[in-house]
């Protein structure tokens, strides 16, 4: 049942696709189902022209493996180079500044991702936009794809309800992710801070290691009433490369609710 749920949040989620776009893939096994679709609509002609940033070298393989179209960062800019060339030279009176790549910060049109935990609302308002805000990198693949989440236009969560919270820390602990010189000393930060932490290990007992070649201190804090202070304290250290509360990054959740129906919740971006 929770598989056929990802598959529908999933594969909604690849509807916001269209040919021509950069596309960021995040990582996870609910995102897995929104590969086999791209996949699938690149196969049958569907999308076309269509090129991906992977979020971790497990997406990336996947991706390879579905012959889904990959470019770096560097070809994203290359690209829209050679794109606003072209506009611009079907236009009469170019307007430099509409065709400059360095007006926007933006390389990918959209990225979809899941995450772990999920609150939608601002608690100190009753009424207006939502914020919605994430903890991210169960799968230890939170930094590159908070750095998809602030390159991207729209960023498009796909989760099934299960993981929907009141506040951030009921359902999970906060990955961190911290150079290995300072494992210790940021691990003392984070109990300061009255998280109980632990050294994420394989299974084989050895020291996870991230794509970044980094540890990760997986932070309990408990319930966690104001994510957006505890992002900033996490911040501000160091030996943190990065962490996973995504706090105003998203711009549209798509839900599979357990009864079968999908519940999407458009939001403000906050934060990027
Ligand atoms: C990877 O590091 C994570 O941020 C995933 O996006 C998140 O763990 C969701 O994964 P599942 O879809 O497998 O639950």
């Amino acid at each position: 049942m929770i598989n056929q749920l990802k598959k529908l949040a999933a594969e909604k989620a690849v509807e916001e696709i269209s040919s021509g776009m950069i596309v960021g893939l995040g990582s996870g096994t609910t995102i897995q189902y929104a590969f086999n679709k791209i996949s699938e609509k690149i196969k049958n002609g569907e999308l076309k022209d269509i090129m991906c940033i992977p979020s971790s070298a497990n997406t990336e393989r996947e991706a390879v493996r579905l012959d889904i179209p990959l470019i770096s960062f560097d070809e994203a800019i290359q690209k829209m180079g050679r794109e606003n060339k072209l506009r611009k030279s079907e236009v009469s009176n170019p307007n430099p500044k509409e065709f400059s790549i360095l007006n926007s910060q933006f390389l990918i049109d959209v990225t979809i991702d899941g995450a772990d935990e999920v609150t939608v609302g601002h608690p100190e308002r009753s009424e207006g936009t939502n914020v919605i805000n994430l903890i991210k990198g169960g799968g230890g693949a939170l930094l590159r794809e908070k750095v998809l989440a602030q390159a991207s236009k729209k960023n498009i969560i796909v989760v099934d309800e299960s993981k929907l919270s009141k506040h951030l820390g009921m359902k999970w602990h906060v990955p961190v992710e911290v150079i290995q010189f300072a494992v210790s000393a940021e691990k003392k930060y984070l109990e300061s801070l009255g998280a109980k932490v632990q050294q994420r290990k394989n299974a084989d007992g050895s020291h996870y290691i991230t794509d970044e070649n980094n540890f990760i201190l997986d932070a309990n804090f408990g319930e966690i009433i104001n994510p957006g202070e505890l992002s900033v304290l996490l911040n501000q250290r160091a030996g943190i490369v990065e962490h996973g509360l995504f706090i105003g990054t998203t711009s549209k959740l798509i839900c599979a609710m357990s009864n079968g129906k999908i519940r999407i919740q458009n939001a403000e971006i906050r934060s990027k």
